[in-house]
């Protein structure tokens, strides 16, 4: 962010309380923060009972012997599936709506009770067992945005069998790669799903991905959606509605331990390797049950709760499946984009579904604004009480036009700050208590610790800015990095000395607000979604043409940050490109390449074919210089580059592009 952006951003004074009928029905109160603070430990196992069912209650709240590995209520046991559907339907409220599910084409839509969810992560947990999937084995999960991904899910947590949910956008090369990391003997996926009003396939991507080569699948549960054609292999390959027919209907599920790890979920780190962050039972879905019960403010009796983030994401994950459905909660699912059929698609769902509670990202929100107000005014969005944000900083414009525009100025706005890793919201308004600010995440939520530190660790004052640290654990983070416990301790607690460090910049303002500023490692938030620079250098130089490749993240006004590549070709692919005038293919050739590699999501917005990379003596990449370039400002200092004159000629093909 600019300078002046960021001067504009602390000068914000806005502030909006919430209505007195609002707080009248908040499910947080400033009591919590009181709690919390008197009595931390105890605060977080008193949420434990009141949140969740125990098979068996735990006796310690908290081991943190073994920092950074954390445990949490120790000697508890219990299952997240039977916590997330089997007890609302033994409260009696197997009526009520689980998820009201839209799907692209119109029309196309479907009511999921709890009861009916019931039966289907039975059925689907015992398909799964037939398969000789057992506690412990990681399961891949690779489906589009269709109920089935969240039965499935609930099905592997059922069984103890952790899950690892791939989003739809990574490429065969991505999937495998994972497959291997976490060894899954099954996967989990659909024939294709909608997007853009087209069918795409997906069963195609998890056929590449398996051929040629070894690998642990045995088998590949494949999910009817857009009834496309196939490819098949037998003995390997099943319907997912066959299987489910075929097994039993009733599925005895047992309790695990609390430390049981519930899923992995890849996240783009600073190196071209993804991390597999993995999480335990009983501290995730406590943290995204209460998150989502004083922060998202659900009431399951009255609300309808819409989260529009892809169930591939951490946002999915916790705030679709867990945390709303261990409260009982009814939400609105969507397959498909925002302007399919048309622009107003969105508002449209909230009118028809009544919808109370919207959570999505402020590239989204950003979008909504370019394509103009008379589209949501052009729907009745009275039902609406709280809006939420979430994936990356949201600008005050963008804030407020969500305020007004779709809030109609009366719906406070939660701006959640958290991470894969943390599993849940950490830094967030409490929509009933706080005033909130333009623009700004504000504070920990009550139980949690975070502050804001300069290079030394030490807490930053007032109108100051430094890193985001949380200083003590909490339940819902990440019990590490999928087999390798070095790289976790090195990623989040090396930087200082036991504390968490998130890898953001942040901000303290004049009155102790908090304002996340975004990445301070090679990590690109392109609209909400965590990327690689690494990752997608490693798939540029992969091409045989590529010599070296360095990518950044520029700033761009939807999207937050866009990938911006500059490639350095090998001799032979210079002279073949001069002779032969192929400039523009050859970009187009390496933006699909990294497709291939990664997925269509990584394609860069831009590659420039460049001599040379500015580089410092010591042959380090200066990335800041390839920003300035590629954000059209002016170059800055270029003191200790090797070659100042690098610079001069990269802007200058820029200009000439
Ligand atoms: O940079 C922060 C940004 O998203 C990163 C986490 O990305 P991921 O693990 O993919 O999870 C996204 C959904 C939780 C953070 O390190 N980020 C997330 N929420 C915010 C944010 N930046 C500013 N404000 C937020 N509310």
């Amino acid at each position: 962010m600019s300078d002046e952006g960021l001067s504009n951003l602390l000068h914000e004074e806005r502030t909006f309380a919430p209505s007195e009928e609002f707080v009248a029905q908040a499910n947080g109160t400033a009591e919590l923060f009181e709690q919390a603070e008197a009595d931390r430990e105890g605060f977080w196992a008193q949420k434990a009972r009141e949140y969740l069912d125990w098979e068996t209650d735990f006796d310690q709240v908290l081991d943190w012997s073994e920092a950074p590995f954390a445990r949490w209520f120790l000697g508890g046991r219990l299952n997240a599936c039977v916590n997330a559907v089997d007890r609302h339907v033994e409260a009696g409220h197997g009526d009520r709506v689980a998820i009201h599910w839209v799907g692209e084409p119109e029309d196309d839509t479907r009511d999921i009770t709890y009861a009916e969810l019931h039966e289907q992560v039975q059925r689907a947990a015992n398909a799964l067992t037939d398969l000789g999937v057992r506690e412990g084995d990681a399961v891949m999960i690779y489906l589009p945005m269709i109920p089935e991904a969240a039965v499935a899910m609930l099905a592997c947590a059922r069984i103890g069998a952790p899950h690892s949910v791939v989003f739809g956008g990574f490429s065969s090369d991505a999937l495998r790669s994972r497959i291997a990391d976490a060894g899954s003997t099954v996967v989990i996926t659909a024939d294709g799903g909608y997007r853009r009003g087209k069918p795409s396939g997906l069963k195609s991507v998890v056929d590449g991905a398996l051929e040629g080569g070894e690998n642990p699948v045995e088998s590949v549960l494949v999910v009817r959606r857009t009834e496309q054609d196939v490819e098949w292999t037998e003995g390997r390959d099943t319907w997912w509605h066959e299987a489910l027919e075929a097994a039993d209907a009733t599925h005895e599920a047992q309790a695990f331990d609390a430390e049981h790890p519930l899923f992995i979920l890849y996240t783009s780190g600073t190196t071209g390797k993804p991390k597999g962050i993995f999480h335990a039972t009983g501290g995730y879905l406590l943290q995204t049950a209460y998150t989502s019960h004083v922060v998202h403010d659900i009431h399951p009796e009255s609300d309808v709760y819409w989260c529009t983030a892809d169930v591939g994401w951490v946002t999915g994950h916790s705030y679709i499946v867990y945390g709303p459905m261990t409260l009982g909660a009814t939400q609105v699912m969507y397959e498909g984009t925002p302007d399919t059929p048309h622009q107003g698609r969105f508002w449209e769902i909230v009118q028809d579904k009544k919808v109370t509670i919207l959570y999505t990202a402020p590239t989204a929100i950003r979008t909504f604004m370019k394509w103009g107000k008379e589209i949501p005014e052009k729907f009745d969005l009275s039902s609406l009480k709280l809006l939420g944000s979430v994936g990356e900083p949201i600008n005050p414009e963008a804030w407020m036009w969500y305020r007004e525009v779709i809030g109609g100025g009366r719906c406070p706005i939660v701006d959640t700050w958290w991470q894969t890793e943390t599993g849940a919201i950490m830094i967030s308004p409490v929509p009933g208590v706080t005033e909130t600010r333009p623009g700004s995440a504000q504070h920990p939520i009550p139980g949690i610790n975070a502050v804001v530190v300069d290079d030394m660790g030490q807490p930053v004052e007032r109108g100051s800015g430094g890193y985001l640290v949380v200083t003590e654990p909490w339940p819902s983070m990440l019990r590490g990095i999928w087999g390798d416990p070095e790289r976790y301790k090195e990623t989040y607690w090396s930087r200082f000395e036991d504390m968490y460090f998130a890898g953001d910049g942040a901000k303290l303002d004049e009155d102790g607000n908090i304002w996340v500023l975004g990445r301070v490692d090679d990590v690109m938030n392109v609209s909400g979604h965590r990327m690689s620079t690494a990752e997608i250098e490693s798939a540029l130089v992969s091409h045989p043409k590529v010599a070296e490749a360095a990518v950044v993240g520029a700033a761009d006004e939807t999207t937050g940050q866009a990938i911006c590549a500059f490639v350095i070709l090998r001799e032979e692919a210079v002279e073949q490109a001069d002779e032969e005038g192929e400039g523009q293919d050859l970009v187009a050739e390496l933006r699909q390449h990294v497709a291939k590699e990664i997925g269509a999501i990584a394609k860069p917005r831009q590659i420039m074919i460049v001599a040379e990379l500015p580089k410092t003596r010591s042959g380090k990449i200066m990335r800041r210089l390839l920003k300035d370039v590629a954000e059209n400002r002016e170059v800055g200092d270029v003191t200790t580059l090797a070659d100042s004159s690098v610079m001069d000629l990269i802007t200058q093909g820029m200009k000439e592009d």
